[in-house]
């Protein structure tokens, strides 16, 4: 799994530098596509559920599963970027929320704590703990921040397909469900909006947006279990 997972972590830092004013999100998944083949890699959700693109792109109020399209980006958007290949018959998959530019501070506060959410979660994510440990984890640190998490959307297992058991929500007491055990490895994607937490899908079945137009931000690791700790794989 090193090696799909390093993919992802490739490509996505290089849409990163990419993802400027002025740029569109279909040449970024033209992109994606293009650095994927050059790796031998295969994207992992171009045809999952139907989904018609490489990439998942959602600027500023969409959450996750937004569509690569014409719309040039604009100074101050923020922008989620969700990425997975699968190589040797294994899964990576990651996403970072990316600046466009300068940002106003609230939407950096949002990406500064989603991301440290996202790494106070990977922190428990050792044999010494319980799988609702990294839920627990990710709405401790964002509530108390005054950010709200998304319900309907969660992390998973990964490996040999790209959503395996046991399904990660973002909440939920500590404590619960499975211990964590050395070779596990789990998809943690920590989806946090800046005001309220319901979310809505547009009508081309895909896109989710927050109901109240608050900004949302999206970071994802795929995260191993390992005796010497938390083995962040989509880590560059
Ligand atoms: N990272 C997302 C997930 O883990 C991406 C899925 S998008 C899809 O669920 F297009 F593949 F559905
Ligand atoms: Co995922």
């Amino acid at each position: 799994m090193r090696v799909p997972c390093r993919i992802v972590a490739e490509i996505l830092a290089l849409l990163a530098e990419k993802a400027k004013p002025g740029m569109t999100t279909l040449a970024l998944n033209a992109l994606a596509e293009q650095e994927a083949a050059k790796r031998r890699a295969v994207p992992a959700f171009k045809g999952y559920s139907g989904y018609p693109y490489a990439l998942c792109c959602s600027p500023n109020n969409q959450v996750v599963h937004g569509m690569p399209n014409n719309q040039v980006l604009a100074e101050g958007d923020i922008l989620s970027l969700d990425f997975g290949v699968i190589y040797g018959g294994f899964y990576g998959d990651a996403a970072v929320t990316l600046p466009v530019g300068r940002i106003a501070g609230h939407a950096q506060r949002l990406l500064q704590v989603t991301e440290e959410s996202l790494h106070a979660a990977i922190a428990v994510t050792t044999p010494d703990h319980r799988l609702s440990d990294i839920s627990s984890t990710v709405q401790g640190y964002v509530e108390s921040r005054g950010f709200s998490v998304v319900r309907e959307f969660v992390g998973h297992g990964i490996g040999r397909s790209l959503h395996e058991s046991p399904q990660i929500p973002n909440f939920g007491p500590p404590g619960k469900g499975v211990r964590l055990k050395t070779g596990m490895v789990f998809a943690i994607e920590p989806m946090i909006n800046e005001k309220k937490s319901a979310v809505s899908i547009l009508d081309d079945g895909w896109t989710v947006i927050t109901c109240d137009g608050g900004l949302s931000a999206h970071f994802e690791h795929t995260v191993a279990v390992t005796d010497q700790g938390p083995d962040i794989l989509t880590k560059l």
